[in-house]
């Protein structure tokens, strides 16, 4: 298979993070969107309890796991899913990039996505051979009918929350037309200043799961990115077929990772205790950057700030690289982001401080 990827965009970066790095003070990394803080006791020690694992795991997870996402979904998200919904994948990244090939996609279908976004998306629809369409919205799309449309909300990295009318918009305008809408929640218990929706409520899609796909990851709720885990739910017919092809190929998530995220799923005061951590960060970030002259655009919700000084991103990024803070530039989520800097959330207290006095010195 020939398939052309893009570049990998963050080799561009490394020379800020030199210069970052020359800083007296030390480098604050507010550029990728990992997370830092520990992972939760009550999840570590169900990784260790299950460490004796001599047989194979079942793709499909235990029934544990399955209940335990099916009681998280109706508590966390007032969603009713059917446990047999639900499919747990190697972290979400593995489903983005393969869901396309996974769900038959290829040569002649079109994968549509937002202009602005995380760019496995586009990266998935190459590996499927299919046609990547970076869209303002579906009417642009025109006649044209995608194969799949993938939404993003809370956004990476504009942080942007479509409201439920928006997404049964979406829904209605996809299933004229024989799409199949999937929704990367992987944000969704990270709202601030607007409350994520998830494309399976019920005020979204009448109840009705048919050719919709909801997307939902442990790294950042439960600081888990290193366990990789989460998991697909949604329209029982295509979770069927995407477990068909995921037992014969072997993605499957390792069974003392199923019995952490059974633990993540059940808990919530952990994701109580990291909110807190996340929303002073974010406060206080968003504060010392609007009294450096950024502007702060949309940021509802999620683990990063959008912000904008009206001058092309790259001269941000070393701007910000000279007081050691590194960034991202906008434009590696799309050409519309070509003004912005996307600053993540994730940094430790004493990282975040130290950006913080720099940028009010
Ligand atoms: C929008 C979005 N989707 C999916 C992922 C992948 O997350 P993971 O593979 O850790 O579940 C990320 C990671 O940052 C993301 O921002």
């Amino acid at each position: 298979m020939i398939t052309t990827l893009p570049d990998f965009p963050w080799d561009l970066l490394a020379p800020y993070k030199e210069q970052a790095r020359q800083h007296a003070g030390g480098i604050v990394d507010l550029s990728v969107g990992t997370p830092v803080d520990p992972t939760p006791e009550i999840v570590r020690r169900a990784l260790v309890d299950a460490a004796d694992a001599p047989g194979y795991p079942a793709t499909y997870g235990t029934p544990e796991l399955r209940d335990a996402v099916a009681g998280w979904l109706i508590r966390r998200l007032g969603i009713e899913a059917d446990p047999a919904a639900v499919l747990p994948v190697i972290g979400t990244k593995e489903a983005v990039a393969w869901l396309p090939t996974l769900l038959g996609a290829g040569p002649g279908d079109t994968v549509a996505f937002p202009e602005l976004a995380y760019p496995t998306y586009d990266v998935g629809a190459r590996l499927a051979g299919a046609t990547p369409r970076a869209v303002d919205g579906l009417f642009s799309l025109g006649p044209e009918t995608p194969k799949i449309v993938w939404i993003n909300s809370p956004s990476n990295p504009t942080g942007k929350v479509l409201p439920a009318e928006h997404l049964r918009k979406v829904v209605a305008w996809a299933r004229t037309r024989g799409a199949i809408v999937i929704s990367d929640e992987c944000y969704v218990e990270l709202g601030w200043d607007a409350e994520p929706v998830s494309v399976l409520r019920p005020d979204v899609c009448d109840g009705d799961h048919r050719g919709l796909l909801a997307l939902h990851s442990l790294s950042k709720r439960s600081n888990l990115a290193g366990y990789r885990a989460g998991f697909i739910t949604g329209d029982p017919s295509l979770v069927a077929a995407l477990l068909e092809i995921r037992k014969h190929a072997g993605m499957i998530v390792p069974a003392p990772v199923q019995a952490a995220m059974t633990a993540a799923f059940g808990d919530d005061a952990h994701v109580e205790e990291q909110r807190a951590r996340y929303a002073r960060r974010r406060a206080v970030l968003r504060t010392a950057l609007e009294s450096y002259g950024f502007r702060i655009d949309h940021s509802e919700a999620g683990l990063y700030l959008w912000a904008s000084r009206d001058e092309p991103c790259w001269d941000t990024v070393k701007a910000l690289a000279e007081l050691g803070v590194l960034v991202a530039p906008g434009e590696f989520y799309g050409e519309a982001g070509a003004r912005h800097v996307r600053v993540a959330i994730t940094a430790t207290d004493e990282r975040v401080d130290a950006a913080v006095a720099r940028l009010t010195a």
